[in-house]
């Protein structure tokens, strides 16, 4: 007998659905949504609003997408946090409504681990025990992760994620929201010669307050020299952010595969596309005996797939919720 799972993702600012049956991706929609653009970062009243235009589409162009008919979904998985609240409310509402109509179980899933198992929509899977970085706009994590539903946190930011690291700097360079695939893109024509602090975080947490503040004070200090400065330097100021954000990373990755004597590494979330944390991780790995793992950037961002393949291991192990459940802002995996 399939088991035919209708994921939702509703955690920040890209509403998506999935339809995965037996483990397996048939279809993942996600509407992104632009107007974030505008104001050079997600403001939550106007995702919450976006979320509410776009879910019905997206779920019904999964479903069409995946071939099947609605009355082939066994059960319902979605996005219970973290996130912000007034766009999970729109995913979780819809998840119940569509469960309660058909009489179908609910699953509530957290964003973080579902970034996590993002690995096992691949063909390539990690095995357990593995190390997982997922770093994102609103992420960064070290996890150990055990088995399906069995992980720990073993390092976090303090402050900002690694994502709003590259945002925020673009921001003060002048470049569109979200700057991270800029940067990356201008990074490659440019030379790391500026050099920004490490931070001297103990353990395997992680701090990018630090380096935002050295990075906005060498800017104002450059312009103040030269009103031409960013112009005539971009390339190089962002090889140079890119490659000390990398270095961090990869640090902190290597301490914990040292730690814990793992060699299995893998990547989620978002800030894995960037092409210096690929090759950086890729070339670690060789020096060291790695295998690593990068799953394809359709998997990496916020998307329903992979709230449906943790959803599918929830359900093999019997873990529904009610219609009384309701989103969280905060929750550790
Ligand atoms: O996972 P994601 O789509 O959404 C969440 O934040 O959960 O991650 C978005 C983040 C943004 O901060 C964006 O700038 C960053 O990922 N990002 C990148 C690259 N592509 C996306 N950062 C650096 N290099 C990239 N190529
Ligand atoms: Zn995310």
């Amino acid at each position: 007998m399939s088991l035919t799972i209708l994921a939702i993702e509703s955690s920040c600012d890209d509403t998506s659905a999935a339809i995965v049956r037996d483990g397996a991706v048939l279809s993942n929609k996600t509407a992104n949504q632009e107007i974030h653009q505008l104001y050079g970062g997600v403001v939550p009243e106007a995702a919450s609003r976006a979320h509410q235009i776009n879910i019905l589409p997206v779920v019904e162009g999964a479903i069409r997408a995946a071939g099947i008919s609605k009355t082939e979904i066994d059960a319902v998985a979605f996005t219970r946090g973290p996130g912000l609240i007034g766009s999970l409310i729109v995913g979780v509402s819809f998840a119940k409504g569509f469960a309660l109509s058909r009489n179908l179980p609910l699953i509530e899933v957290n964003h973080m681990m579902a970034h996590v198992l993002a690995h096992f929509a691949e063909a390539t899977k990690p095995n357990f025990p593995f190390l997982c970085l997922t770093v994102s706009g609103g992420h960064t994590q070290i996890l150990i992760v055990r088995d399906y539903l069995e992980m720990e946190v073993i390092g976090q930011t303090i402050d900002d994620a690694a994502g709003e690291a590259f945002d925020k700097t673009g921001k003060m360079l002048g470049l569109d929201y979200p700057a991270g695939p800029i940067i990356d893109k201008l990074a490659r024509e440019g030379q790391a010669r500026f050099t920004f602090p490490e931070p001297k975080i103990p353990g395997l947490n992680f701090s990018f307050s630090g380096l935002k503040t050295s990075i906005l004070y060498f800017i104002k200090k450059q312009v103040a020299e030269n009103p031409n400065f960013i112009a005539e330097n971009l390339a190089d100021i962002c090889a140079s952010v890119q490659a000390r954000i990398v270095s961090i990373l990869l640090h902190k990755l290597t301490k914990a595969a040292e730690e814990t004597g793992i060699r299995e590494i893998a990547l989620a979330g978002g800030v894995s596309a960037n092409s210096a944390l690929r090759s950086g991780l890729q070339e670690e790995g060789l020096k060291r005996g790695w295998n690593t793992y990068i799953p394809k950037f359709e998997y990496c961002t916020d998307n329903a797939a992979m709230i449906g393949i943790t959803g599918y291991y929830k359900y093999l192990k019997g873990e529904f919720v009610g219609q009384e459940v309701t989103p969280v802002a905060r929750w550790e995996v």
